[in-house]
């Protein structure tokens, strides 16, 4: 009875959704446990591209059912657009196919309109969120304050959350940040014709998951954002304010650890962050350019969600370390290994240089992180067109000893590697 978890290794943005895809295939069900549309899957159908923020990409097999677990924060105006959107192309979408969790939290505008007047407040120090919400949606849940998505169900209590909510963020958007205020019979109304389409969704999604298990059907665990964006284990404060990290998965779906097989930790063959905070191997110039290409392709270093060039630079195995242990990661798999090709040498990080000392873990203050500077090792590059490889076999001699030089610093066994966008663009590894 299999539980796997895809797990952004990284500051999210990793390519998650093509290992997804990958194991979606073979799930019973693929669930959402963490975050809300800030995140951003790209997902073909019927050759034609979707970004996605917030139904799991599972959705495109017809045979796995998508959960929206109890640890999402759902905003009902983007989940009802994407299941048009996918509806409009023969996605079924059905309450049959797409199930939400009654206790997932909801956003509403008042969270939205918080979550940009802080933005706006904090100015210099801001923390570049994605201005969805996510922020102040968790801050109620854990205040106690929040709404969730079980409310659909019964349009009375609905109506009267809704209005106490709005009424009592007014106050602070108004006295706070002097910002405009919202219109509180409207925002009822908007979610009562949501709450009409979206309650025939809602299940138990602990009690669901749990019945697949025992039937020994196999859950694909989605995750969304990445390690180094938990509210817990990232570079706080500049973090998301949720788990996307393994122990999230267990939360946000309401399932135990013995479930879980496989922990698989999607990471670049380099690194790459949108947003602030500090970046020990963040590159400029045209070594940057060379790893997040012009955008002119939808696979270049460009937010799914926001459109924001992405800062980028080599990879980092000090942070590789960090989230396997965090996670307690059985594997890796390495996305976009074809940027690599043509370099003439592939730097890695192996350690960070702090104050004179050598750092072998990720340092726990910020303080501390932004005084770090990377220690190299250089490896050979390889020159070689890789976008065609299939097979481990077809790799050239120099991007096989990246990928095992991965695998021992990270002592963790490299499973998959991605060779380009298409679906087919990756291979099966053996090393570790
Ligand atoms: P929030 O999740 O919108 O509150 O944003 C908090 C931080 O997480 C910001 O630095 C965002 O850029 C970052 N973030 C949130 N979701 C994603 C994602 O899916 N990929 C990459 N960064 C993200």
């Amino acid at each position: 009875m299999p539980l796997n978890i895809i797990i952004g290794a990284q500051w999210g943005d990793e390519g998650k959704g093509r290992y997804t895809d990958l194991l979606a295939a073979e799930a019973d069900v693929v669930a959402r446990f963490s975050g809300g549309d800030n995140a951003g899957h790209t997902v073909t159908v019927k050759d034609e591209i979707f970004k996605l923020h917030l139904i799991p990409s599972g959705i495109i097999h017809d045979r796995a059912i998508c959960l929206i677990g109890n640890g999402v924060v759902l905003n009902p105006a983007v989940l009802l657009r994407e299941m048009d959107a996918l509806a409009a192309r023969g996605v079924d979408v059905s309450p049959a196919h797409l199930k939400i969790s009654y206790n997932a939290h909801l956003i509403t505008p008042a969270h939205i309109a918080l979550d940009k007047a802080s933005e706006t407040q904090l100015g210099q120090g801001a923390i570049g969120t994605t201005q969805r919400g996510i922020g102040p949606a968790y801050t109620d849940k854990v205040a106690r304050e929040g709404l969730r998505a079980g409310l659909f169900a019964a349009p009375e209590e609905l109506a009267e959350a809704l209005h106490q909510h709005i009424r009592a963020k007014n106050e602070v958007l108004q006295k706070i940040y002097n910002a405009p205020t919202l219109d509180e019979t409207a925002v009822s109304a908007e979610y009562a014709a949501y709450a009409q389409r979206l309650a025939p969704h809602l299940v138990d999604g602990s009690v669901l998951l749990d019945d697949y298990l025992r039937d020994g059907r196999s859950v694909l665990a989605e995750g969304a954002q990445g390690t180094f964006l938990d509210i817990d284990h990232g570079t706080y404060p500049f973090v998301t304010s949720s788990s996307p990290t393994a122990g999230g998965a267990l939360t946000g779906l309401g399932v135990g650890p013995k479930m879980v097989d496989r922990v698989i930790g999607v990471t670049k063959a380099f690194t790459s962050r949108v947003g602030s905070g500090p970046f020990p191997c963040q590159l400029g110039g045209e070594q940057a350019m060379r790893l997040r290409g012009t955008g002119s392709n939808p696979w270049d270093e460009y937010g799914t969600t926001t459109g924001r060039p992405r800062r980028v630079g080599w990879l980092d195995l000090v942070m590789l370390r960090h989230a396997a242990r965090i996670n307690s990661l059985t594997e890796l798999a390495l996305t976009k290994m074809d940027i690599l090709s043509g370099l003439a040498e592939v730097p890695v990080c192996v350690a960070y240089e702090h104050r004179g000392q050598r750092l072998d873990h990720f340092p726990t203050s910020l303080e501390s992180l932004s005084a770090c500077t990377p220690i190299y090792e250089t490896l050979p590059g390889w020159q070689e067109d890789i976008s065609g490889a299939r097979a481990w076999a077809d790799l050239p001699q120099n991007a096989q000893a990246y990928i095992e030089f991965i695998a021992e610093a990270v002592r963790t066994p490299v499973s998959y590697a991605s060779v380009g966008p298409g679906r087919a663009q990756f291979l099966q590894v053996a090393a570790g």
